[in-house]
């Protein structure tokens, strides 16, 4: 389709991009367990807002890392096995797809309890559902379902990071840090 130059290993830009990605995550894994339960009553404010707000900017960071990532694709160590292969694609694709639908879930589900979803704290964001709306509510719920769902895979991706470093004794964790150079 375009010309692609396939790097050999993820660049500063990719690793900026996967440990900022790793410390919002973080941070709005913390918030929503921290967070009331959202019922009819409850306010856009406090940690619901500071919930909003991450979100936001998650949904920003991955969409921008996704496209970014389409024009410089990277290519597999060297060394792994064919299930090896499989599964970090595999993982690896989930965590993109994950990421990016529970953004678009949650969302929804703060249009539907009337909330704008702003970007920065300034940018709305189109409603993607109605106030009230069965869907946006029906979203809120497959989100929090979703919140383990990614949690696994999350939890899948660090052992398989843990695996190449201490079983394998290979180079792959390295590909990531900040500190190697490409
Ligand atoms: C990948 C990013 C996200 C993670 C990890 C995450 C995590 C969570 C967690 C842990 C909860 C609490 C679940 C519970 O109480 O059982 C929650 C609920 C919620 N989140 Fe998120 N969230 C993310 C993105 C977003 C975004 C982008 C928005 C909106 C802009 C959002 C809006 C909401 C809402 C409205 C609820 C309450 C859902 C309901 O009960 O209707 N979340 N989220
Ligand atoms: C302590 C936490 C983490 C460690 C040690 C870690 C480690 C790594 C390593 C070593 C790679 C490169 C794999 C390879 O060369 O084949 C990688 C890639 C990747 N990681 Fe993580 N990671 C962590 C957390 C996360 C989280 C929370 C996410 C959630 C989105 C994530 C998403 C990804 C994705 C999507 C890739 C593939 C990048 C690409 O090829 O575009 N990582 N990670």
């Amino acid at each position: 389709m375009f010309n692609r130059i396939v790097l050999g290993t993820y660049g500063p830009v990719a690793k900026i991009f996967h440990w900022l990605i790793f410390l919002l995550l973080a941070a709005q894994y913390a918030v929503g367990s921290i967070m009331p339960h959202i019922g009819r009553k409850t306010l856009d404010e406090g940690w619901v807002h500071w919930h909003l707000l991450i979100g936001a900017a998650i949904f920003a960071v991955i969409m921008a890392r996704f496209v970014w990532r389409l024009f410089h694709p990277v290519a597999l160590a060297d060394g792994l096995t064919g299930w090896e292969l499989w599964l970090s694609r595999f993982t690896h694709l989930s965590l993109y797809a994950l990421v990016f639908i529970m953004t678009v879930l949650g969302w929804a589900a703060a249009n539907a309890r009337g909330w704008d979803v702003k970007l920065l704290g300034v940018i709305t964001l189109p409603a993607l559902a109605p106030k009230d709306s069965s869907w946006g509510h029906e979203a809120g719920d497959i989100h929090n379902i979703l919140v383990y769902v990614l949690l696994g895979f999350i939890a899948l991706h660090v052992a398989g990071a843990l695996y190449h470093y201490f079983i394998k004794r290979d180079q792959i964790l390295q590909r990531m840090l900040m500190a190697s150079s490409p």
